[in-house]
């Protein structure tokens, strides 16, 4: 691989330059849009900022019963400082990464939270304001920038793997983090060739421990990466991929790797022109999804096939059957406004956010080379199953829910989709809770497809605090069998990881 190629690629345009004066007037605007706004609308305090480095409680307010056999950490990342000297981020996902750690044993919980100490965010603490473009905020009089780990704001999602937790991006390189202290041991090299390399969001855990992940690397090139289960690297290339779009997740089966690209390909001459790496993508209904199945013993055997157009952030799961057809599982939306519009005008307190994403069961049929899609019922988002049956057939997905007339952004339900019998069940809060991603957790290594907690936060807008809940996923529709409410709230949130201890 030549990585020189690889960064110039990611690098045309400059992902990121210094603001000027000028700049920082127009996002000190978007800051008191939002401040003026938060009044009227309470769910604003899910894009609230975190203002302290770290956050610290060590004994939560629990009600319920939470379980003895419980013990672990459910970590979770999130975007946690919209804002800084006045100046206000203009797209949810440009925030500085914070890592949560909520820790469960003997029935009692404790939280951790600390930002990771990027290099973006250390010299932008240090001075005071923001120096950096990121994401979706781009403005004018900006220079070119060595590397993307230099704007890498590590504030996706997480994972442990090795000795490692890992604090994830997509622009750039996983940030290693003590996982007892969350203290930032900084980003992760898998080789010396693949420095500052993308490194994706969503890795998929195969069922030998081991981890494949991608990265996108500007409008051609997609990285492949596996890595044992020791955490070290086992195979890397770059495929060349033409119109690469925004893909933010991608699937493993038992044979295949599989990634939809959804028709909304990068402009690299207008990031050289000046533009935000969001204002970049271009959307073309007129153009299918495409979907490119790749062998995962010969990364050369690829096979493409075509769904009418449509955007999506995350997939649940696949599997194939043992004639090679292949299930997939993914939160469909009917084109990317969400993302380039309406996580863009929450940062200034407006909401536009009303489409929501649809489970979408997807078929690739090799023999014929045809793919067909069913959509289910429901406005869901981020997807969670039972981690032991990754790449593997699933029964159970289980989804955040927007339940009735919601007039907010976000979700106020939690649902468990039974796929073999079609049957579901639901969890509704009063719509004053922000309902976030719940993880999957086996109540025992060996336990039965289905036997499983499902763990997560919700942020009570009315209380202003952020809750942990958990779930006996057999018994969804009961509610929470127990909570623990921390003393403050916490911006909303993207994924977590649980470990056990
Ligand atoms: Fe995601």
């Amino acid at each position: 691989m030549d990585r020189r190629t690889l960064l110039q690629t990611m690098l045309i345009g400059g992902a990121a330059a210094v603001l000027s004066p000028l700049s920082l007037a127009r996002t000190a605007d978007w800051q008191r849009s939002y401040l003026a706004a938060r009044e009227a609308k309470p769910w604003l305090l899910g894009w609230r900022t975190v203002e302290q480095d770290r956050l610290r409680t060590d004994s939560l307010s629990i009600s319920g019963q939470w379980p003895k056999s419980l013990r672990g950490v459910l970590y979770r990342n999130m975007p946690a400082r919209h804002d800084r000297g006045g100046q206000r981020y203009r797209h949810w996902f440009d925030g500085d990464g914070m890592m949560q750690a909520f820790r469960i044993e003997e029935g009692r919980v404790s939280h951790l939270g600390r930002f990771v100490e990027t290099p973006k965010y250390v010299a932008e603490r240090d001075a005071g304001h923001l120096l950096y473009p990121a994401f979706g905020t781009r403005l004018p009089e900006m220079s070119l920038i060595s590397s993307p780990d230099q704007i890498n704001v590590a504030n996706t999602s997480v994972i442990k793997h090795g000795d490692n937790l890992l604090a994830l991006w997509e622009g750039g390189s996983a940030w290693a983090l003590d996982p007892d202290t969350l203290e930032s041991r900084g980003p992760v090299a898998w080789r010396e060739d693949l420095a500052g390399m993308p490194f994706s969001a969503h890795p998929r855990r195969d069922s030998d421990g081991s981890l494949w992940n991608f990265g996108a690397a500007g409008d051609r090139l997609l990285v492949l990466y596996h890595i044992d289960a020791e955490g070290a690297l086992r195979k890397a290339e770059a495929l060349p991929v033409r119109d690469l779009p925004f893909v933010h997740d991608f699937a493993i089966t038992e044979r295949h790797i599989v990634f939809l690209l959804p028709p909304l390909p990068l402009s690299v001459e207008r990031m050289a022109g000046g533009a935000s790496v969001l204002d970049s993508y271009d959307w073309h209904p007129e153009r299918p999804m495409r979907v490119l199945a790749v062998a995962k013993d010969d990364w050369s055997q690829q096979r493409w096939y075509e769904v009418p157009a449509g955007f999506y952030f995350h997939i649940g799961n696949a599997w194939e059957e043992r004639n090679g057809t292949i299930h997939l599982d993914y939160l469909r939306f009917n084109d990317a406004t969400v993302m380039t519009n309406s996580f863009r005008d929450v940062m200034r307190g407006e909401h536009s956010w009303r489409e929501h994403a649809r489970a979408t069961r997807l078929t690739l049929h090799p023999a014929q080379g045809k793919a067909k899609q069913t959509t289910l019922p429901g406005k869901s988002e981020f997807p969670t199953i039972d981690p032991r049956h990754s790449g593997r057939r699933q029964r159970y997905l289980v989804v955040a829910d927007a339940r009735g007339d919601l007039n907010r952004p976000g979700f106020n339900a939690l649902r468990r989709i039974d796929l073999d019998r079609e049957t579901e069940q639901v969890y509704r809060f009063g719509d004053e809770i922000m309902v976030e991603e719940h993880v999957v957790i086996p109540k025992s290594p060996g336990a039965e497809d289905g036997d499983a907690w499902l763990l997560g936060t919700v942020l009570d807008t009315a209380a202003r605090v952020t809750r942990l809940t958990l779930f006996d996923a057999g018994k969804l529709a009961d509610g929470p069998v127990a909570q623990a409410s921390l003393p403050y709230s916490l911006p909303l949130g993207f994924h977590g990881h649980f470990v056990r201890v």
